[in-house]
């Protein structure tokens, strides 16, 4: 639906101090061919409304320190702000603009690939044979617990130059390839040098339960994560908290399980989790990928920021999850890549409200893609939304994912200014040109990180 802004004063696209002319404008987007921007008010959009976004054609962004400041109409916009002459233009009379995309789903550090896999796929083997042949995530692991701090940061660098690229401008990475203490630690330490180094927002998230490590049995390896691995996770985050001067429930990683079949169970699941509560560790899930173990329904029970994949997620906890704040967080880019013939029910979900979104899930075996634009296209055409629902999925309710949505996913005053520039006129053409990058620009906190 095509909504054009009234009077900015009263619509409230224009912020307070703007109007009275009093704040320079640092950066002037304008004027914007369309401007897209889900918006929600408090929580991540659920149903109809995913669709329901605010397209405006001519329009305009006025930014300062870092902030949006106006959007909306060209010609309003015009008006009612104030520039000079160290205001930067940029003229986007060609371009859709959206705010900054949003993957709240990726295995961002590991060592080495899984190439090989990939042929295997090809030649007919499943995610599973693999696994059970010595490949999937205990190969991954190999290859990342020989890589020192340095090393994982160096190959997160790249990665994240390369989601950059792509429109992303913010992400959560998890832990989840060194599947003992000290790489486990390792991970995560490498994490929080690219959350501090980067221009990028990035959350992370501890997944020393991402597959049992070769000759420790599970009950054992879950011992572990509970006993030693977690108070030790706190300290770190705490460490880095007093280092940065940044609050600590700003740094303290999400806990992730892989509860499915051959993994974890939901009753070491459910362990894992009151550990990781009674610490102060917010959860979030892998639910459903390959079998249905019970693990959304108690994603909802004990409220988990998201859960995620739902592949074979039941009508009951569709229901569950419908009535929770727990994001449901899909990954078309996996199911594509492991050429499976099932996709996540994203219509059944969004009829029935609840919060979707999208990610990239991004790894080195099930899903090697990391360009949201991608997933855009996938999810248009495997998970039947439409454009503008995966819009919303991948910027507002992405943001509530990972904790981020009062302050990223929107083109609003207040909002940070996160902003994706695209080679393309209107919203449609992005999942219309799959396989193409289209993003031309990215803005991050008003200041370009990125231009083609
Ligand atoms: O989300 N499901 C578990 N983790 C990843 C796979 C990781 C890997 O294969 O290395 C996923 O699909
Ligand atoms: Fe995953």
């Amino acid at each position: 639906m095509t909504r054009n802004s009234g009077n900015p004063a009263q619509s409230g696209q224009v912020d307070a101090t703007a109007r009275g002319g009093r704040m320079p404008v640092d950066l002037l987007i304008s004027p914007i061919a369309e401007l897209v921007t889900a918006e929600s008010h408090n929580g991540p959009v659920r149903g109809e409304d995913m669709r329901d976004v605010r397209r405006i054609k001519n329009a305009a962004i006025a930014i300062s320190s870092g902030q949006i400041i106006a959007a909306g109409s060209a010609d309003e916009i015009g008006q009612a702000i104030f520039t000079n002459e160290s205001t930067e233009i940029i003229d986007a009379r060609e371009n859709l603009v959206t705010a900054g995309l949003v993957d709240a789903h990726t295995h961002l550090i590991f060592d080495g690939n899984r190439a090989d896999e990939f042929v295997m796929r090809s030649q007919g083997k499943t995610y599973t044979e693999i696994a059970a042949a010595g490949g999937g995530i205990v190969k991954s692991m190999r290859a990342t617990q020989d890589a020192d701090v340095e090393r994982l940061v160096h190959l997160g660098r790249k990665r994240i130059e390369r989601m950059l690229e792509s429109g992303t401008t913010a992400l959560e990475v998890k832990t989840g390839y060194g599947l003992e203490a000290e790489s486990e630690l390792r991970m995560l330490e490498a994490i929080y040098r690219l959350k501090s180094e980067s221009a990028l927002d990035i959350v992370p998230t501890f997944m020393a339960a991402h597959a049992i490590p070769p000759g420790k049995g599970r009950e054992g390896y879950v011992d572990d994560i509970i006993g030693d691995m977690l108070p030790r996770v706190v300290a770190m985050a705490t460490a880095h908290s007093e280092s940065s001067g940044m609050p600590l429930s700003q740094m303290l990683p999400y806990v992730d399980v892989f509860c499915d079949r051959g993994y974890f169970t939901l009753e070491d699941t459910r362990r894992i989790f009151d550990a990781s509560l009674k610490l102060g560790l917010k959860l979030r899930v892998h639910s459903d990928e390959f079998v249905n173990l019970g693990a959304t329904t108690l994603a909802v029970e004990v409220g988990a920021a998201s859960a995620d994949h739902l592949l074979n997620v039941s009508e009951e906890e569709i229901g569950l999850l419908a009535k929770s704040s727990t994001v449901a967080v899909l990954l078309p880019g996996t199911s594509f890549y492991l050429n499976l013939s099932d996709h996540a029910p994203a219509r059944r979900m969004i009829e029935e409200g609840v919060a979707v979104a999208l990610a990239t899930d991004y790894n080195p075996g099930s899903c090697h893609i990391s360009s949201l634009p991608f997933i855009w296209g996938l999810a248009c055409l495997h998970l039947k939304m439409l454009p503008e629902e995966a819009l919303t999925a991948l910027t507002v309710n992405g943001a509530w994912a990972i904790g981020l949505g009062s302050n990223i996913g929107q083109l609003r005053p207040g909002f940070q200014a996160d902003i994706t520039i695209y080679d393309v006129k209107q919203l449609e053409e992005v999942p219309y040109n799959i396989g193409w990058n289209p993003v031309k620009q990215v803005i991050k906190k008003g200041r370009t990180v990125y231009s083609r």
